[in-house]
């Protein structure tokens, strides 16, 4: 068949080499993907959120299969575009409908399916202008530190952890006055959650699941966790403090609950759900859902599925994911980003990069490049993905790093110590 993965990432590359692999996938498009995707498929120069430019170019390439990346396509509704449309209604399309898809663009949302569902997560209390004395209240009830998030997408910033109370205040009524336009028209205000983070994934076809690997993923620029936020410098999969003994936790409490409410509620989810955990005192909790993949998560995850992710997928679309069983390499994968010096602020761009040609013993995938006159240039933040599969961690990280000293460009930057933590 024909396949069309979207987006420009390295998860979108991670995925779509993992689909190339297949005896499935006939041809192979990516829209618009980067320097990466190119070398295993065809680039086609569109943007996700262009549902008309979209349609266009499934019909004219007999696409059969769409797996949408990020999450602005989903949350904008193009799952719902596809079904409501004479010509693409046929074509399996990976990704919740724009309400189930409300699981990652509405904080609120999210909380009050995990209520009703009694998944656990921090306790909360969704504050709007016309509530403030109380979301007030509600602060001067809680500890420090205070969490406040948007209650919708903001682009990763929306979540904001403050000491000071009355600091706290002020962020919430600048949060509702606009701050994040109308993302934080409603701000969720969270207990905090002192614990470690894991990233959890499944696939489900909106009544069964299955499981994928777990991966973890270190978010700030700086090592030991300092600095601001990225969109992700490194991730592992396995995570080690993940035992079964959690691990069955985490599926008993979390994702067949999960599951049952996206089938009780009705939602027409069929795709990816992302479970962005905290381990507290050896319980897991919710600290937010995504409706795709994690990116640097995937880079980690895909290349240790050793079935056939064209056959889980197709399956997924046609509701049999119970007939199928998934097979995990053990092996751990660890993945190292190489970015641009000076990001998550201000960076350069169009950067030769080097060295890709000597890397054999790891998988590259590209997050920000592009091609120009056979050459490959940096065109984002994070640039390239490096992950090696070994026995262990430091086999695997070892491998990484090799890598990472040799691809070169301008202002490489790279965080030395993924995995501390592990
Ligand atoms: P989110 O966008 O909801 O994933 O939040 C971004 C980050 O903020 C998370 O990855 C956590 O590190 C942190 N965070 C969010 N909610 C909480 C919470 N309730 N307690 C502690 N940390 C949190
Ligand atoms: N790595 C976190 C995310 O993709 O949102």
């Amino acid at each position: 068949m024909n396949i069309l993965v979207l987006g420009s990432g390295g998860r979108e590359h991670a995925i779509a080499w993992k689909i190339a692999q297949s005896p499935k996938c006939n041809q192979l498009f990516i829209a618009p993907g980067n320097a990466g995707t190119e070398t295993i498929g065809k680039n086609i120069l569109i943007k996700p959120t262009d549902f008309d430019a979209i349609k266009i170019l499934c019909i004219a390439n007999n696409i059969q299969l769409v797996i949408v990346g990020p999450e602005d396509p989903l949350v904008n509704g193009i799952v719902d575009f596809f079904q409501h449309d004479a010509k693409l209604k046929n074509i399996s399309i990976i990704g919740p409908d724009k309400l189930s898809a409300q699981l990652e663009g509405s904080k609120q949302f999210a909380k009050e399916f995990m209520k009703k569902y009694e998944i656990p997560t921090a306790g909360y209390f969704s504050a709007t202008q016309e509530n403030l004395q109380e979301a007030n209240t509600f602060l001067d009830k809680q500890n420090p530190p205070f969490v406040l998030k948007a209650d919708g997408l903001a682009a990763g910033k929306g979540v904001l952890i403050i000491e000071d109370r009355n600091e706290a205040k002020t962020s919430l009524k600048e949060m509702l006055a606009g701050k994040f336009g109308d993302a934080s028209k409603t701000v969720v205000i969270e207990q905090f959650l002192d614990g470690i983070e894991l990233s959890v994934f499944a696939l489900t076809d909106g009544k069964s699941y299955l499981k994928l690997p777990e991966a973890k993923d270190y978010k700030r620029i700086g090592e030991k966790d300092t600095g601001l936020n990225t969109g992700g410098m490194g991730s592992v999969s396995p995570v080690p403090f993940a035992d079964d003994k959690f691990m069955s936790k985490i599926e008993n409490k979390i994702i067949k609950p999960t599951i049952r409410g996206i089938e009780n509620e009705g939602m027409n989810y069929k795709g990816f759900v992302f479970f962005g955990l905290i381990k507290v005192q050896d319980e897991p909790y919710v600290i937010e859902y995504n409706v795709r993949m994690g990116d640097p998560e995937t880079e980690s995850v895909i290349p240790r599925i050793k079935s056939d992710l064209t056959d889980l997928l197709i399956a997924t679309a046609n509701q049999s994911l119970d007939t199928l069983s998934i097979e995990i390499d053990k092996r751990t994968a660890a993945t190292v980003m190489l970015v641009s010096g000076g990001y998550p602020e201000a960076y350069e761009k169009g950067k030769p990069i080097s060295g890709l040609e000597n890397t054999e013993n790891s998988l590259i995938f590209h997050a920000g490049t592009k091609s120009e006159n056979q050459q490959i240039l940096t065109a984002g933040g994070r640039v390239i993905a490096v992950t090696s599969l070994a026995d262990n961690i430091k086999k695997a990280l070892t491998l990484s790093y090799q890598a990472a000293e040799t691809i070169g460009f301008d202002k490489k930057y790279y965080r030395k110590d993924i995995g501390f933590d592990l």
